[in-house]
């Protein structure tokens, strides 16, 4: 796999766009299956896993084409409702496409998800959720089989806030002329956006960011364009990237609020931030004092997408923190490869404790396990005293647009090696 070389120690000074959400896009592109039409998808970026969506929606029946930033799916026609070619294998968002492909085509068949690198992921709200709207499913030791006769709507509860169940829920409920109550329902600005998106279609949805949601059928949708939102996840890392190596930095075409938790302890550990309509200013000495306990949780709690990447900068800091990682059971991969670089931190169950310094970081060689651990790993070798070799990058591309060429436009010096191979895994 591709490598990054990264000689640490340089403020980061500038401006940097962010891109727009992988985490808004995938089930968008899920729902454009809905539409008998065509949906165009604008400033979409060039990530691994969005290239791996369009080839499953692509191998469903659906025409796309991809260019400028322009993704434009048509899904007039749909010729198969087999999620099993095989990108579904290596992207777990492949599953978000069972709600839109039971509600179009009335069956749906997919492999089942295995565990990845973060955790086991299960699929059992998913599935117990559309046995409740009228869907029968079979499942067999690696295959799930949903036949839907009759859509029935109703009023479930989910056991959990799980992002994508609340999505497949909402999106198998949207056609059908019935009504569809959902409680417990994750709250996260991306199911937000695939509202909006829906609603835009001509879906009747109320109630998307709160703990109920309810859906009224409609018949069909209509083609539409959408402009998704700005990726909260880049936008944080980028901040934590500044707090920890120092300078001043404008993070811009962003939505300050999805960052709030970020932005309120950045500002506790000494970071200046203030926030304009579309963008942060940010400053920091890169001398940061960190004394707190952070735990993951559904939104609007602190995002596990950023728990490795502010893991990097409470290691930097001075001071001792916990983070408790109550999402992902597999999310601490980055620990061992922290400590290889100097940190001191030690993992108890879903706890680990981290006693900070900001002296701690050296060069070494290091790898990514996974997307935002890989983050996290870029992060600490910028602030690091001498090169870092960071093997396994390509992980960071499934998520990141141009991060080195963004990075070192802030003034980091940050260079990739290409290696042709490819590796697969679940997200
Ligand atoms: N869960 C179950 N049963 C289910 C569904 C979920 O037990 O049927 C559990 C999961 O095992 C996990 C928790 O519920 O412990 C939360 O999972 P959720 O379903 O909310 O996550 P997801 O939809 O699979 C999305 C993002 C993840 C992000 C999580 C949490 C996408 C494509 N993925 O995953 O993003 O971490 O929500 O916010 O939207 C990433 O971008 O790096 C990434 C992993």
């Amino acid at each position: 796999m591709s490598k990054y070389i990264v000689n640490g120690g340089k403020k980061l000074h500038g401006k940097v766009v962010v891109e727009k959400s992988k985490n808004a896009i995938l089930p968008i592109m899920a729902a454009s299956l809905l539409v008998q039409g065509k949906t165009t998808i604008t400033n979409v970026p060039n990530f691994s896993d969005i290239t791996a969506m369009a080839k499953i929606i692509e191998s469903l029946g659906a025409k796309i084409t991809f260019a400028s930033g322009n993704l434009t799916i048509d899904a007039t026609t749909l010729s198969d409702a087999d999620i099993t070619c095989e990108e579904a294998g290596k992207i777990r968002a492949s599953v978000f496409l069972m709600g839109p492909v039971i509600s179009r085509m009335h069956r749906c068949k997919i492999s089942k998800p295995g565990g990845c690198a973060i955790g086991a992921r299960p699929i059992d709200i998913h599935l117990s959720g559309f046995e409740a709207l009228g869907v029968c499913v079979q499942e067999t030791q690696n295959e799930v089989l949903c036949v839907l006769d009759c859509f029935s709507g109703g009023e479930i509860t989910l056991r959990m806030a799980s992002v994508g169940a609340t999505e497949n829920l909402i999106m198998c409920s949207v056609l059908g002329n019935k009504t569809t109550i959902l409680h417990g329902v994750a709250k996260e600005p991306e199911i937000v956006d695939l509202c909006k998106f829906l609603i835009g279609a001509g879906a009747n949805i109320v109630g998307e960011g709160t703990d109920t949601i309810t859906i009224v059928g409609v018949s069909k949708l209509k083609p539409t364009t959408f402009t998704p939102i700005a990726d909260r996840i880049v936008a944080g890392t980028y901040m934590l990237a500044v707090a920890l190596c120092g300078g001043r930095v404008q993070i811009c075409d962003i939505n300050a609020g999805h960052n709030q938790r970020l932005i309120d302890l950045l500002a506790r550990f000494g970071c200046k931030i203030s926030c304009k309509s579309d963008r942060i200013y940010m400053s920091s000495s890169g001398f940061l004092q960190a004394n707190c306990n952070i735990v993951t949780g559904p939104y609007p709690e602190f995002a596990t997408d950023l728990q490795s990447q502010i893991m990097a900068v409470l290691a930097g800091a001075d001071g001792v923190c916990t983070i408790t990682e109550n999402m992902f059971e597999s999310r601490f991969k980055h620990v061992a490869e922290f400590n290889k670089m100097g940190a001191n931190i030690v993992v108890h169950k879903n706890t680990a404790t981290i006693f900070g310094n900001s002296q701690c970081y050296h060069g070494q060689n290091v790898k990514c396990h996974d997307l935002r651990g890989g983050a996290g790993l870029v992060i600490s070798a910028l602030a690091a005293k001498g090169t870092t070799i960071i093997d396994q990058i390509d992980y960071i591309g499934r998520g990141y647009e141009n991060f080195e060429q963004k990075l070192d436009s802030l003034g980091a010096d940050i260079h990739r090696i290409e290696d042709e191979e490819e590796k697969h895994n679940w997200y």
